[in-house]
């Protein structure tokens, strides 16, 4: 894992998205693996000012970790309207070549299938966006997620409900199952980068970088992959018992 550790979101943001303009530059071919939540809002917001800034997407492809199961894709809690009006619409990607799970699917094992063999025939994913919950989990890959987990229907704990309750009416309406790429599908694509900001994430990115490896911290099996890049504010490190350490290496590179 490389630890980066900057002052603000803005400026950790700004760092994650020149890797993706960096290689979109090289192959416009480009298959990315996307996020949401309000995690990767200012990462998005750095390649729409890239795209404007002459970045060509018309030939990159994506595949977004995860959907509410039940919410149709208009819903504009679904994560289809959350990469619609916070990136999709604001560079110049083509829609047919974006996905994202079907919320309304009705035979998901068979969906989940196709979702996988898609990605696999796109040629894998190159970079795949992360965010990280305050329970370790990535995607909707809760902790118990098997390390060799697949796209599939997943519950979601009861701290993650109460986090995303935020973002709905009450917590009652906050959808209780969601799809999801598994731990596995997120182990295979060439590059993760994960971005974790604010006090709230720092016990989850302590158990990420410097715990254990075990289901109980889905994240922490980002430390079997061979290039996993994560970006932190201040407050998201306070609890790193290295973070003097990963600064000073952070400030040579
Ligand atoms: P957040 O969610 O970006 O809204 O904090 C991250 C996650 O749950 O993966």
């Amino acid at each position: 894992m490389q630890i980066s550790i900057s002052n603000t979101m803005e400026e950790a943001s700004a760092l994650a998205a020149k890797l993706i303009e960096d290689a979109v530059r090289k192959n416009p071919f480009t298959v990315l693996g996307l996020a949401t939540g309000s995690t990767p809002l200012p990462l998005y917001a750095e390649l729409v000012k890239a795209c404007k800034e002459g970045l060509d997407f018309s030939r990159v492809r994506s595949f977004n970790l995860d959907e509410y199961y039940g919410l149709a894709p208009d819903h504009p809690q679904s994560y289809h309207y959350f990469m619609n009006e916070n990136l999709f619409s604001k560079i110049n990607i083509d829609l047919k070549n974006t996905r994202v799970p079907d919320g309304l699917a009705k035979d998901v094992p068979a969906f989940c299938k196709a979702y996988e063999e898609e990605m696999k025939a796109a040629g894998g994913v190159d970079i795949q966006v992360l965010g990280i919950g305050s329970d370790g989990h990535i995607g909707f890959n809760e902790p118990g997620s098997s390390p060799v987990s697949r796209t599939r229907l997943v519950s979601l704990t009861h701290s993650t409900i109460v986090d995303n309750t935020r973002f709905f009416a009450n917590e009652a309406e906050v959808p209780r199952q969601a799809i999801s790429m598994g731990i596995g599908t997120v182990m295979e694509a060439r590059s993760c980068l994960l971005l974790a900001f604010g006090k709230n994430k720092a016990k989850a990115v302590k158990g990420m970088v410097e715990g254990g490896i075990s289901q109980f911290c889905p994240a922490s099996f980002l430390q079997m992959h061979a290039s996993a890049y994560v970006f932190l504010d201040e407050d998201a490190a306070s609890e790193l018992q290295l973070k003097d350490y990963y600064k000073e290496i952070g400030a040579a590179r």
